[in-house]
C-alpha cells in the first residue's frame, strides 16, 4: 500500500487547489457574452441575405431585444385583434462576430430565447438552424460553421405567416441571445435538474441530475462536483462523482445533497438556493482542469393542491390571488427588458397579487428569475390552442409538436421555485368537444412528455366546456383548471378527487379614467362612446364582476383560487370594440376606424397605471394595507346639479362620505349579502354634483382607519412629470417610466386634460416607448408624442449602453408649463 506522508498529502491538496485557482483565473470555463448588440435589420424578404458578404449597410442598426412591428406603422384598417399593427410578413437580421483564434476548439453555441416566428438561422452563409414556435427559445450550435480568428456573420430569417394568434405576438428577435463557449465536455444547456425528494423542519434531500455532453472523439474520466450555496451564498453541502464519458456522449448523473435546517422559499420570503456544477479533469494540461461551471437557482419548498382544501404551501392554504398575463409590455412591445416585467410585477405584488399565470405561452426566462425572486407562484402555460384552430408548423402533427416544444419548455423551467404547475393549454375546443379523435389519450399524450422530465408538479390544462368533465378527457390530469362562471362546479361533482383552480375569471371590462352617466343596470351594457364605465360594473357577458368572483373563492374553498383575466391591459383582443366577427359591438354597428386596438380587461392599463379596479383587489387581496380609494374624481363641470354616485374600495369595513363638509351618511360592507356588490365595496348612489371636494373617512370597526379627499380641479395649469426610478443601470437593459400628468395651479391632478405632450430626452438616454393607456390609442408607440389621456400618459425612458452621465426629461404642451426631471445613469 502507499501512504502518503501528511505533508505529502497537503502539498498535493494545495497543488489541486492551486490548479482550481488557475484554472478558474485561465478562464477555461465557459464564456457567457451577450449577443444583443450591433444587429441589422429589414423588413421583407432579401434573397441572398445569408450570404456573409451581403451588403446590408441600408438596414437599420438594432439592439435585440428587437420587436419590429411595435414601431408601426398603425393602420386602422387591420385586425384589431392583433393590435392593427404590421406583424406579418418577413424579415431580416444579421450581425457580425468574432471569436479568437485562441478559442478554436471550443464549441461555440448561441442561445436565442425567443424569435416570432419560424426563425431559420444561418453561420456564414451556412443553415445552422431554425425553430417553430415562436414562445420557446432554442439553441444553434454553430461551432462547425464558425472560423475562430476571422469575420463570421450570423443571418436569422424571421417568418410569421404560419403563426397565428387571438392576441398581439410582436416580430422578429424579441427576446435575449447570448453566445456561448464551451469546452467540449460540458454540461448540456437545461442540464442541471434540482428536486427536493425528501423535506422536513430538519433537513433536505437535494436531488441533482446533471447532463453531460462530450462533444470529442475520445472517452473522458471527469470529476463532476456540485456544491449547493444557501440564500446568504454560503456553501452547506457539496458532493464529488467521478464520471467517464464515452466518446460523443451525452451522460446524466444523479447526486444526492443533504441540506440541514433548510430556509423555505415562500411567496413572503422567497429565499433561494444555488446549485454550483463545475466540471474537472484530472487527464489535461494543468490550464484546462476546470472544463465547464454553471449555476442552477432553486427554491426549498413544498406545495400541493388539494382536492378539498385548496393550495397548500409549506404546510398552509395559500389562497391564490392571481392574474393572467400576457407577454407583450404595452409600448415596448413584445420585446423583452426584464425591468418591464419587474416593475409590471412590483405593482401587482403591491395589490395582493400572490400568483401569476403565463397565459398562454412560456414567458421569457428572466420573467420567471423575477417570480423566483419577488415570490410569486406561477402556473406556467405551453401553448393556447393545439386542435384544429392552432396554426402547426407545415407537415407537423399535434403530438409531435406538442412533444417537441414541451421537451423544450419543461427543461427550461422545472428548477424555478416559483412554477407550481405545468399547462398543456387553453381552452383547447375540439379536445374538450369530442371533436378530435381519442381526446383522452391526445390530452395523456401531451400530459405524458411533461411527466417524463418532471413528476414534481402537477399538469394542467384551462378548460371552457363543463360537459368535457362528464367524459374520461381529464383522466390524465393532476389538476383541473377552468374558465368563467364557476365552470369548475361540474368536474367537483364528476371527479371529487381532482384538485381545482379558477384558471379564468374577472374578464372585467374598463377605461382607466372614463366615467359615463347613468350607470349601466347590467354587465353587458356597454357605453356607446366605445370607453368602458370606469365604476367596474361592466364585464364580458360569459363571466362576471370582481365582486361576484370573490364571493365564489371564499365560498368554495376547494379551488385553489383565481386567475383574473387579466392583469394590465395588452395590444390586441379589443372586445367589446371590435366592428364584426368575435366579440362584436352589438349596440350598434360600429366601423373599422371606430375600433378599438388594446384590450380593457386589465385592471392596471397598457402603460402600468392603475384602473380603479386595482383599488378593489387591493382592499380584499391585501387587507393589511390601508386603500381608501374614491370613484370617480370629482371635476365634471357639466355635471353640476346632477347626479353622479360615489363608491368606496377600501380594506375598512365602513365609511362616511362628505361632500364639501357635509356628511352623506356612513355605509358598512355586509359580508353575507347575496348581493356581491355589497359585501366588497361602499356606495353611495344618489349624490348630487356639486364642484369642490368629497371626503371619504374609513373606518374598521370602530377604529379610524385614514381618510381621503378627492378635489375639484381647476383649469390644467401645468405638466407634471414623476419617474419611477431615477437611477439607470448602463447595460443599455435598464429603464425609467416616467408618468406625465397635467394638474392645475394648486397641483391637483386634471382628470380630463387631454392635451398632446412633447418629449424631450437629453443625455445618455433615449425614448423606449410612450402611451397612455387609451384601448384606441391612434398613434404610434415608440413617437416622441403622446396625448394625455384622462390627464396621464407615461414615457418609457432607456439609458444608453455603456454611457453614464446626466438625463433629463422634458414634457411641453402648448398653453402649460413645461415639466422637467433629472435623471442619472452609471
Ligand atoms: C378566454 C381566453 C382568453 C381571452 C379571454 C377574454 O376565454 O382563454 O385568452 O380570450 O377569454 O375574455
Amino acid at each position: 500500500m502507499w501512504l502518503m506522508t501528511t505533508r505529502a498529502a497537503r502539498l498535493v491538496a494545495s497543488l489541486f487547489l492551486f490548479v482550481l485557482l488557475f484554472a478558474s483565473e485561465a478562464g477555461a470555463e465557459r464564456r457567457v457574452e451577450s449577443f444583443n448588440r450591433d444587429w441589422k435589420f429589414v423588413r421583407g424578404n432579401s434573397a441572398g441575405a445569408e450570404a456573409p458578404g451581403f451588403d446590408d449597410r441600408a438596414w437599420q442598426s438594432v439592439r435585440l431585444p428587437h420587436d419590429w412591428a411595435i414601431a408601426g406603422p398603425y393602420d386602422f384598417r387591420e385586425n384589431p385583434h392583433t393590435g392593427k399593427l404590421p406583424w406579418r410578413g418577413e424579415g431580416w437580421y444579421r450581425k457580425h462576430f468574432t471569436v479568437p483564434a485562441k478559442d478554436s476548439g471550443k464549441r461555440v453555441v448561441l442561445d436565442f430565447d425567443g424569435v416570432m416566428a419560424m426563425p431559420v438561422v444561418f453561420v456564414n452563409g451556412k443553415r445552422a438552424g431554425g425553430w417553430d414556435y415562436g414562445y420557446m427559445g432554442f439553441r444553434i450550435d454553430a461551432t462547425e460553421l464558425v472560423e475562430f480568428g476571422r469575420d463570421n456573420v450570423v443571418a436569422v430569417h424571421v417568418d410569421t405567416s404560419y403563426h397565428d394568434s387571438r392576441w398581439y405576438p410582436g416580430a422578429g428577435i424579441y427576446r435575449k441571445v447570448v453566445l456561448t463557449l464551451l469546452d467540449p465536455v460540458h454540461v448540456a444547456k437545461d442540464g442541471v435538474f434540482v428536486t427536493t425528494p425528501k423535506l422536513d423542519a430538519g433537513e433536505a434531500t437535494v436531488s441533482v441530475r446533471t447532463t453531460v455532453e462530450n462533444f470529442e472523439t475520445k472517452v473522458h474520466a471527469v470529476e463532476i462536483e456540485t456544491t449547493l450555496l444557501d440564500p446568504a451564498g454560503r456553501s452547506v453541502a457539496r458532493v464529488t462523482s467521478p464520471l467517464g464519458l464515452p466518446a460523443r456522449s451525452s451522460f446524466e448523473i444523479e447526486q444526492t445533497l443533504v441540506v440541514k435546517n433548510p430556509v423555505r422559499w415562500d411567496i413572503a420570503t422567497p429565499r433561494l438556493y444555488s446549485a454550483r456544477t463545475r466540471l474537472l479533469t484530472a487527464q489535461r494540461p494543468l490550464r484546462a482542469a476546470l472544463l465547464d461551471s454553471t449555476a442552477t437557482t432553486f427554491g426549498i419548498r413544498d406545495f400541493r393542491f388539494t382536492a378539498d382544501d385548496g393550495f397548500h404551501l409549506n404546510g398552509r392554504r395559500v389562497q391564490l390571488k392571481g392574474v393572467c398575463l400576457h407577454h407583450d409590455q404595452g409600448p415596448l412591445g413584445a420585446a423583452f427588458l426584464p425591468r418591464a416585467a419587474e416593475r409590471q410585477l412590483e405593482i401587482l405584488k403591491d395589490m395582493g397579487v400572490n400568483a401569476i399565470r403565463t397565459s398562454h405561452n412560456p414567458p421569457a426566462p428572466e420573467f420567471l428569475e423575477l417570480t423566483d425572486r419577488m415570490g410569486f407562484v406561477v402556473w406556467d402555460e405551453a401553448f393556447d390552442k393545439w386542435d384544429r384552430t392552432a396554426t402547426l408548423p407545415p407537415g407537423r402533427s399535434i403530438v409531435e409538436h406538442g412533444k417537441k416544444q414541451l421537451e423544450a419548455f419543461v427543461r427550461r423551467d422545472r428548477n424555478h421555485a416559483s412554477v407550481v404547475t405545468f399547462s398543456v393549454g387553453n381552452e383547447i375546443w375540439d379536445l374538450e368537444n369530442g371533436k378530435l379523435p381519442n381526446p383522452p389519450e391526445l390530452l395523456r399524450a401531451m400530459v405524458g412528455f411533461v411527466k417524463a422530465l418532471d413528476t414534481t408538479r402537477p399538469v394542467t390544462l384551462a378548460h371552457a366546456v363543463p360537459g368535457s368533465a362528464d367524459t374520461p378527457l381529464d383522466d390524465s390530469l393532476d389538476l383541473g383548471g377552468w374558465n368563467y362562471q364557476a365552470k369548475y362546479q361540474n368536474s367537483r361533482k364528476k371527479r371529487p378527487s381532482l384538485p381545482l383552480v379558477y384558471s379564468e375569471s374577472g374578464s372585467d371590462y374598463s377605461t382607466r379614467g372614463f366615467y359615463d352617466f347613468p350607470l349601466p343596470k347590467r354587465k353587458d351594457e356597454y357605453s356607446l362612446t366605445l370607453q368602458i364605465n370606469s365604476y367596474d360594473l361592466n364585464s364580458a357577458p360569459y363571466s362576471d364582476i370582481a365582486d361576484v368572483e370573490f364571493q365564489r373563492m371564499e365560498r368554495d374553498k376547494f379551488v385553489a383560487g383565481e386567475f383574473v383575466w387579466t392583469g394590465f391591459d395588452y395590444i390586441g383582443e379589443p372586445v367589446p370594440f371590435v366592428a364584426e366577427g368575435w366579440g362584436h359591438f352589438e349596440p350598434r354597428k360600429i366601423t373599422k376606424s371606430e375600433e378599438a386596438r388594446i384590450s380593457s380587461f386589465g385592471i392596471i392599463d397598457l402603460v402600468g397605471i392603475p384602473k380603479d379596479r386595482y383599488y378593489i383587489y387591493r382592499s380584499h387581496w391585501a387587507p393589511e394595507k390601508t386603500t381608501i380609494h374614491v370613484v370617480p374624481h370629482w371635476t365634471f363641470p357639466e355635471r353640476v346639479g346632477r347626479n353622479v354616485p360615489v363608491y368606496v374600495y377600501t380594506n375598512g369595513d365602513s365609511a362616511e362620505l362628505f361632500v364639501n363638509g357635509k356628511s352623506l351618511g356612513k355605509r358598512t360592507k355586509n359580508p353575507t349579502s347575496e348581493n356581491a356588490i355589497e359585501r366588497y365595496r361602499l356606495r353611495w348612489e344618489d349624490v348630487t354634483y356639486e364642484s369642490g371636494n368629497v371626503r371619504v373617512v374609513a373606518y374598521q370597526g370602530a377604529k379610524k382607519l385614514g381618510e381621503t379627499t378627492v378635489r375639484t380641479a381647476g383649469p390644467p395649469a401645468k405638466l407634471r412629470v414623476t419617474p419611477d426610478r431615477t437611477k439607470l443601470r448602463t447595460d443599455g437593459d435598464d429603464l425609467s417610466y416616467v408618468l406625465v400628468e397635467a394638474v392645475d395651479k394648486a397641483g391637483t391632478l386634471c382628470p380630463n386634460a387631454m392635451n398632446p405632450v412633447k418629449v424631450t430626452v437629453s443625455g445618455p438616454a433615449t425614448i423606449a416607448g410612450v402611451g397612455n393607456g387609451d384601448p384606441h390609442f391612434p398613434a404610434e408607440f415608440d413617437g416622441n408624442e403622446v396625448a394625455l389621456f384622462y390627464g396621464k400618459a407615461i414615457v418609457i425612458v432607456r439609458a444608453d449602453e455603456g454611457k453614464g452621465g446626466a438625463i433629463k426629461v422634458k414634457a411641453e404642451t402648448a398653453g402649460l408649463t413645461t415639466a422637467e426631471t433629472n435623471l442619472v445613469a452609471r
